[in-house]
């Protein structure tokens, strides 16, 4: 039997293991052969690590890149100036960094690169001095000063133009709007606050009017973005909150989605919303880092696990056909077998679409960076083998989910091209990420049934009819 699912609705593919935040995402290139031609031309590569607030950075840095007449490289020893900006978020994101820096610097030896400059969360952090001196790096920003990379590379009085307030690349089929800068939550194991600072919030109109540009100028899938976008409030004081500014920008866009949520934040009306209105994309990414009301305390993070428990129901009532994905770390100190239990008994009720699972990693300056040497610590193997379990339950749970679609009809928007097998990567309105051999290009739509699933993507037929 097959049904045509084009109820609205939403996820990037998302890897069980990892955050695409982590893995460097190497920007497209105006030349991926190599350096261009003109001698003068000066050349510039910008790597990003981590969430899509960097990737957000990224496009803002190369607009300014390319205004002050630079070409985009994709290989460091084509470049000219390096510009790497970085995820702290764990610690194995810094070795990261550590390993890109070590070979820029044995190139600007070789003098194939000449300026590096180190820009993001590890820039905004203490360990940006020791690593400028170690790979003697030209210039440290960070994430509230990337202006200043203006001044650096020859664009005189930039700070008006390239504020937070600009949009990001303009004139794609998908662009992210920063609604939110900052946190107001503390964590105990999150660098956040510390990086990225309290919670700033965008005026409404402000937002609405980048929106409205976007459209215009050809975008098609629009995502909000802030570390807890939920939390956003109006700064001008009409009394507007997330909910609202939603619902505003769903009237704007033909495609909506939001992320990052905090549970506390999450209202009921606005998972409703994402069910009731049909431009929004009816995936709900929404960290719960344990099941463990223990664990959930020690973590400062302000709910216990059944008020996460009747928001999922919530959302899957007012969405049934969506996707859910969450955030979940093993390994925190003081987690016993029974918190761990507790967590894979959530992944059970709450049956995750995807998981992004972290194994705890002591970040300086957080409060439980300085449990890890405690009593309480997880030996590494304990961690790893409940990293595994969580892992396991998310992804057979989504294997059974990801079945259930096979024999639905479902209108997919495309996010990438066909590539060399043959398969353009997409999104149903669920959120479910399709893999499907058409040649629409990306920001169109195809309709097409779902033949097969694997736990993480769907795999459809040859579309019906001509793309839209
Ligand atoms: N260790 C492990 N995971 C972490 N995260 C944030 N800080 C840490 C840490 N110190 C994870 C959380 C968060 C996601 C972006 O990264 O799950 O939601
Ligand atoms: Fe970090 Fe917690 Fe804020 Fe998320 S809510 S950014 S985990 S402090």
């Amino acid at each position: 039997m097959s049904s045509i699912t084009k109820t609205n609705k939403n996820i990037t593919p998302i890897p069980l293991v990892k955050k695409p935040s982590l893995t460097p995402t190497t920007v497209p290139a105006v030349d991926p052969g190599g350096r261009p031609d003109a001698e003068s031309t000066r050349t510039a590569c910008i790597r990003t690590f981590g969430c899509q607030m960097n990737v957000h950075d990224s496009d803002r840095m190369r607009r300014m890149i390319l205004d002050a007449g630079y070409t985009e490289v994709t290989r460091y020893e084509d470049a000219d100036l390096v510009v790497l900006n970085t995820c702290y978020v764990r610690e194995n994101a810094v070795d990261r960094v550590r390993g890109h820096l070590g070979e820029l610097s044995r190139l600007k030896r070789e003098g194939r690169v000449k300026k590096v400059a180190l820009t993001g969360c590890i820039g905004a952090a203490e360990e940006s001095r020791q690593l400028e001196k170690q790979y003697s790096i030209d210039l440290i920003l960070g994430t509230h000063n990337t202006y200043e990379l203006a001044d650096f590379i020859g664009l005189p009085g930039m700070e008006e133009t390239h504020t937070p307030e600009l949009p990001g690349t303009e004139g794609e089929h998908t662009a992210f709007v920063t609604i939110m800068t900052g946190c107001n939550y503390k964590c105990s194991y999150c660098v956040v606050p510390s990086v990225r600072g309290r919670m700033v919030c965008r005026p409404m109109e402000n937002v609405v009017h980048e929106v409205r540009r976007l459209v215009g100028s050809g975008t098609r899938y629009v995502t909000l973005l802030g570390q807890t976008v939920d939390a956003w409030r109006d700064p001008e004081g009409s009394g507007n909150k997330f909910f609202d500014l939603l619902g505003r920008v769903a009237e704007e866009a033909p495609r909506v989605w939001f992320t990052t949520s905090h549970p506390s934040n999450m209202e009921d009306r606005t998972l409703r919303l994402i069910g009731e209105r049909e431009t929004i994309v009816g995936k709900l990414h929404l960290p719960v880092q344990s099941g463990s009301d223990r664990m959930l305390k020690a973590m400062h993070r302000g709910y216990k696990s059944d008020r996460y428990r009747r928001k999922i129901e919530v959302f899957r009532e007012a969405v049934p056909e969506g996707t859910l994905s969450t955030d979940i770390i093993v390994g925190h100190p003081g987690e016993t077998e029974e918190d761990h239990e507790e967590t894979l008994r959530l992944v059970e009720d709450c049956s995750f679409d995807s998981a992004y699972v972290f194994k705890f990693s002591p970040r300086s300056g957080t409060e439980a960076a300085g449990l890890a040497k405690s009593p309480g610590a997880v030996p590494e193997g304990v961690a790893q083998r409940r990293f595994l379990e969580v892992l396991r339950a998310v992804e057979q749970n989504a294997f059974k989910r990801n079945q259930r679609k096979i024999g639905s009809t479902e209108e997919i928007y495309i996010r990438h091209a066909k590539n060399g097998n043959g398969r353009a990567v997409g999104e149903t309105w669920s959120g479910h990420a399709v893999h499907v051999p058409t040649t629409a290009k990306p920001g169109g739509y195809v309709t097409s049934k779902i033949e097969s699933a694997g736990p993480h993507v769907l795999y459809a037929g040859e579309p019906v009819g001509p793309p839209r």
